[in-house]
């Protein structure tokens, strides 16, 4: 039985072996994610485009996060679960904010929480951490500031933005991070981060350096059909177009009358179905 993982456990991987992570939003890809090895579970707000259809993760609300971390955790996986902090949920007061967290821990069964941006989340997250709640960080492309950023584009490209980027890195760990999400960022910079911090970094398009990676379930899985691939994405399956054959397979069945067969229909007691035969003649008969 291998020992659960815990946010302090991951703090003292920096160095190697190096740490896996992928989202999942229910019970099922959550025993799946763990028993496939995941050393973190994210329950991102990523589920609002991938699971609910909004076009991005603006639409996540707290109630919505603390449903899917919630199925998650009824999976009790041994990876770590770690809960997004939706957009507004630790933006408006730091009162608001431990209390929203908090709310992901007892209610979504959460054990650490993520929240995305750099040096002005510091007060955020000392609240956070003075409230005994574990917080990974999330930097460059923080797709909760795509209104900002102008689209979802790489950050860190230019001296200057690669320079504030370890700035804000650095300032993160001081703070007390247990590890740092680095999306969309020249492999360089990530490089250049992983190697001046001392809590693990965790890339999504972020290069091979950091100390993990960590992508979405279903774009590892191929678990969508007519999606466009990220450049940062390695695809491993393509679990909706199997889907959909799986399907067609099913409904041609019923059609012909495959399906149902024998195998897979119930049977009366042996006694009582004579009899109800026999009951059906004298029916019939009469
Ligand atoms: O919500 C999410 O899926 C994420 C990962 C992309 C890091 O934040």
């Amino acid at each position: 039985m291998r020992e659960k993982v815990t946010a302090a456990a991951v703090r003292a991987r920096k160095g190697g072996p190096r740490l896996t992570m992928v989202t999942a939003y229910d019970v099922v890809m959550a025993a799946i994610a763990d028993r496939a090895g995941a050393d973190m579970i994210l329950v991102g707000d990523s589920v609002a485009d991938n699971v609910l259809g909004f076009p991005d993760t603006l639409a996540a609300t707290l109630e919505i996060m603390i449903h899917h971390t919630a199925a998650v955790a009824r999976a009790q996986p041994r990876a770590l679960i770690v809960g997004d902090m939706p957009w507004l949920s630790y933006h408006v007061s730091l009162e608001e904010s431990v209390r929203n967290a908090g709310r992901l821990i007892r209610e979504g069964r959460a054990e650490a929480v993520k929240l995305e941006g750099g040096r002005k989340r510091l007060p955020v997250i000392e609240a956070l951490l003075a409230a005994e709640i574990p917080v990974m960080g999330h930097l460059g492309l923080t797709p909760q500031s795509v209104h900002v950023m102008g689209g979802y584009r790489v950050q860190g490209r230019r001296l200057e933005a690669a320079r504030a980027l370890v700035e804000e890195a650095r300032a993160l760990a001081a703070a007390g991070v247990f590890a740092l999400v680095l999306e969309g960022v020249p492999a360089v910079v990530a490089r250049a981060i992983t190697e001046l911090v001392p809590v693990p970094t965790i890339g999504i398009g972020a290069g091979p350096h950091c100390d993990g990676q960590v992508l979405v379930f279903h774009d590892v899985l191929g678990w969508h059909l007519n999606r466009r691939k990220a450049r940062f994405v390695r695809q491993y399956a393509q679990l909706g177009e199997a889907a959909v054959v799986a399907l067609q397979s099913f409904f041609a069945d019923v059609r012909s009358g495959a399906f149902p067969d024998e195998s897979e229909s119930y049977r009366m007691e042996e006694d009582e179905e004579r009899a109800f035969v026999d009951l059906l003649n004298e029916l019939e008969g009469g």
